[in-house]
């Protein structure tokens, strides 16, 4: 019989549920204690979880629990503490969500930290596991756009929230290849007071060591996906070869054109479809180490440092070489640099969301 793992989810906000609710629906999960910092909160989401061993103190429930999996899902701003909080519980795998950290330092520590631990961790950039998603990769693995010489990613989303997601399937689309050099350009200052602090529009070229081109954007200035009527799911990813393209929505299925014509199917980002292979895995991972988890903290890693290698490049200009060394916190230096101007839009669609934009 499978080993059951047991899992300590910290954080009830909505990732938190939908990370708890997973573990605990999937038998090789034993959700075995959840905590956040609101006791009202925590008593509700006890009641819909089936009442596990709770807390608000995550680092105290978890040295109680002894998890396998040590999972958090908490805004940004709180990484480094919890990746801490994780190693001391003895846990042999950290689940969390995207972006890895609020600074190319504080990335560089985590993956100090975990390593030194000998501590697995991945990350939740789980849209890979949509069927769209996954009949794009299938495609351009199988070689019928030939050679991949351009993979590309857009969304109207801001960074903080969608960039490193975009990256990550990017890579996927581009074998998994490093970035070599980037350069980026930002504009508009209105979400950098935002829990997910993002200039309102930034653009990248990144050189992939294979010879690829990445070309991404996110924000208001990105271009609209009309196919998609749920503003946050106007996301397109593809990728450009010799004998044709492929390309995702996430809202909105995928399409190809190969040598055999044009084909297109369905597909929707889905918490309910994306999150139970996307738990699975990790138990597969724990099960074999051979069994990498494709959201792997490597991975994410990689596409994080492409991220603020970008947001470097904004605030330096001209070309940024990889891989970057610790340095001045890129969103507080953003901050300093980026002009109070307005954004202009790309799409009208976007216009509540970035309120303070150009008329
Ligand atoms: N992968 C995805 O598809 C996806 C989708 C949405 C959000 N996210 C990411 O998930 C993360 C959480 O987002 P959310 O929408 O669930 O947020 P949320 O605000 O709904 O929930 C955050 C939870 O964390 C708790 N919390 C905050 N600081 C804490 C701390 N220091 N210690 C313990 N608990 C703490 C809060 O009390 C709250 O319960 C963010 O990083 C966000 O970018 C990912």
């Amino acid at each position: 019989m499978s080993k059951v793992y047991k899992v300590v989810v910290v954080g009830m906000g909505k990732r938190g549920k939908h990370h708890a609710a997973a573990f605990k629906n999937s038998p090789r999960f034993e959700l075995a204690g959840i905590s956040t910092r609101d006791p009202a909160k925590l008593e509700a989401a006890a009641a819909e979880l089936g009442n596990p061993r709770r807390s608000t103190d995550p680092l105290a429930l978890a040295k109680e629990v002894r998890p396998d999996i040590f999972c958090f899902c908490t805004p940004p701003t709180a990484r480094l503490a919890l990746i801490k909080a994780g190693i001391e519980s003895g846990a042999e795998l950290i689940a969390y969500e995207k972006p890895v950290a609020l600074s190319m330092t504080e990335a560089i520590e985590i993956r100090k930290a975990v390593q030194a631990a000998g501590v697995k961790t991945v990350v939740s950039h789980q849209h890979r596991y949509g069927q769209h998603y996954q009949k794009v990769a299938e495609i351009i693995q199988s070689g019928a756009i030939g050679r991949v010489h351009t993979v590309y990613g857009h969304s109207v989303g801001w960074m903080l929230h969608l960039f490193t997601h975009l990256v990550d399937y990017m890579r996927w689309y581009n074998g998994n290849a490093d970035a070599e050099w980037v350069m980026g350009q930002a504009a508009g200052r209105g979400k950098l007071a935002d829990n997910h602090s993002s200039p309102d529009y930034i653009a990248g070229v990144i050189h992939f060591a294979n010879g690829v081109r990445g070309q991404i954007e996110t924000g208001a200035g990105a271009p609209d996906v009309p196919e998609v009527d749920y503003w946050w799911r106007k996301n397109r990813i593809g990728a450009q070869g010799s004998q044709g393209f492929a390309e995702v929505l996430t809202g909105g299925g995928w399409r190809a054109v190969t040598k055999d014509g044009v084909q297109s199917g369905e597909g929707c980002m889905s918490y309910d479809l994306d999150m139970p292979p996307y738990v699975e895995d990790m138990a597969r991972w724990l099960d074999d180490d051979v069994t990498i988890h494709p959201c792997n903290g490597e991975s994410a890693h990689k596409g994080f440092e492409i991220t603020m290698a970008i947001l470097r490049s904004v605030v330096e200009r001209g070309q940024i070489r990889l891989p970057l060394g610790p340095g001045e916190p890129e969103l507080e230096a953003l901050s300093r640099v980026l002009p109070d101007r307005p954004v202009l839009l790309s799409t009208e669609a976007s216009r509540k969301e970035y309120p303070g934009s150009a008329s």
